[in-house]
């Protein structure tokens, strides 16, 4: 039996997750907000078709539903037990007219026949860990997506506990390819848990369905980032960001530490983060069109780049005062990525963070309020917000 066959199988006699009143209210896993997704992005428009790829039972395809009720949801999934159960879970439920589930192979040439192509968004969470050809699967999302769409894919890192759990567990003599619950086994996960210094999630008393396709089955990939990126970019997609890096980078905006990843992108900081911190569970972004990095190096050429403040922040406002380079104290608060940012920015600051619409350049805000701040003093601040996802730059040309 080929490694597919026995992963579709896999999947047919435990569809994932498992539905029960808990993980239909609470899943487990979480999806990276929406509002970070958008945020990076930068897509105005809300995505007319999103394709939810490895949809199994539904979840997944339902919380972005929920989020995207003006777009059509596709998912898809070779399990065809887990898209009856998917399709059972959708009739039960008011406001989900507008996804569709559909029986295919994501990895087959077909699928852009099985599901149509056009989608603005894919999203595929916890697949291509466990198929021998992710290759395949990158190539298609590449010809599903328009020429502004986006790929999410949340796939594991080399922190995954499963790449030290399967060779101690194949130490103590369980075969790593079929899962078989029991009491034996259950204690050998207990073992590995209390012998775990890495604070590995509780997993001993997980689910059969988590645990036959997360730590056992025929194979799993534990990658670093730079693998993930480079199929994708054999396949023509750009990485955008990691959204894991994104929250690792939050302690840097303390003490001014930012400044020291100048002149960076978002993309190379989150795989610099990536060397020093590298991730259990990469949720990672990719787009079809590559964004072009603002001229960190040559602040005036900054300057003629446009600004526009995200939606992943509220900010209340202070009053605004004339007196431009007094410092000011202000909250940014992102709920959705649970990050709180407390700043002490100079006035002119504020205004430019106030005023950041995407229509005027850094230099045109700066005009208007008739005081001149050294070209690198801005450059410094505007990146913290960059990297913050609180501001985007967009060229002028
Ligand atoms: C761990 S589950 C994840 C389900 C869902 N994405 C979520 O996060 O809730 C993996 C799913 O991917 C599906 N899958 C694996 N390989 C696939 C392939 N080549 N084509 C379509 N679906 C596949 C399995 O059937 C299974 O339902």
């Amino acid at each position: 039996m080929n490694i597919s066959t026995e992963v579709r199988r896999s999947y047919e006699l435990r569809p994932y997750p498992v539905v029960g009143k808990r993980i239909w209210n609470q899943p487990r896993w979480r999806l990276p907000p929406p509002k970070w997704i958008e945020a990076m992005w930068q897509r105005v428009r809300v995505p007319e078709r999103i394709l939810v790829a490895g949809c199994g039972t539904g979840m997944e395809a339902f919380a972005i539903a929920r989020r995207f009720k003006h777009s059509e949801v596709v998912g898809v999934d070779f399990s065809p037990r887990s898209i009856a159960i998917a399709r059972h879970l959708q009739k039960r439920q008011a406001g989900l007219r507008h996804v569709r589930f559909v029986v295919g192979d994501i990895t087959t040439r077909h699928l852009v026949n099985t599901v149509g192509n056009d989608f603005d968004l894919i999203s595929c969470h916890g697949v291509l860990s466990y198929i021998p050809q992710t290759r395949r699967a990158f190539d298609n999302f590449a010809r599903c997506l328009t020429p502004h769409g986006a790929l999410y894919l949340g796939v594991n890192g080399v922190r995954h506990f499963s790449a030290t759990w399967r060779p101690a567990l194949a130490k103590l003599g369980f075969q790593l390819a079929e899962f078989e619950d029991g009491k034996e086994l259950r204690q050998a996960l207990r073992l590995c848990e209390a012998l775990d210094s890495h604070n590995a999630p509780r997993i001993a008393n997980r689910g059969a369905e988590y645990l036959a396709g997360d730590l056992f089955g025929p194979l799993i990939h534990n990658w670093p980032l730079a693998r993930w990126m480079s199929l994708a970019q054999s396949a023509g997609l750009h990485f955008l960001g990691s959204y894991y890096a994104h929250r690792a980078l939050r302690p840097i905006f303390k003490d001014d530490l930012y400044r020291q990843l100048l002149p960076r992108s978002r993309a190379e900081t989150h795989m610099f983060v990536e060397l020093l911190s590298p991730s259990r569970f990469h949720s990672l972004l990719f787009v079809t069109q590559p964004r072009p990095n603002p001229p960190w190096q040559n602040a005036s050429a900054l300057l003629r780049w446009r600004a526009r403040s995200t939606d992943l922040y509220t900010c209340r406002w202070p009053k605004r005062r004339r007196l431009w380079r007094k410092l000011r104290r202000v909250q940014l608060k992102s709920v959705s990525t649970n990050t709180v940012v407390d700043l002490s920015v100079p006035e002119w600051e504020l205004e430019i963070l106030r005023q950041a619409d995407g229509k005027q350049t850094l230099e045109q805000l700066l005009a208007g309020l008739g005081k001149r701040v050294p070209a690198n003093v801005v450059r410094d601040r505007v990146y913290s917000h960059y990297l913050l996802v609180s501001v985007n730059l967009v060229s002028a040309d």
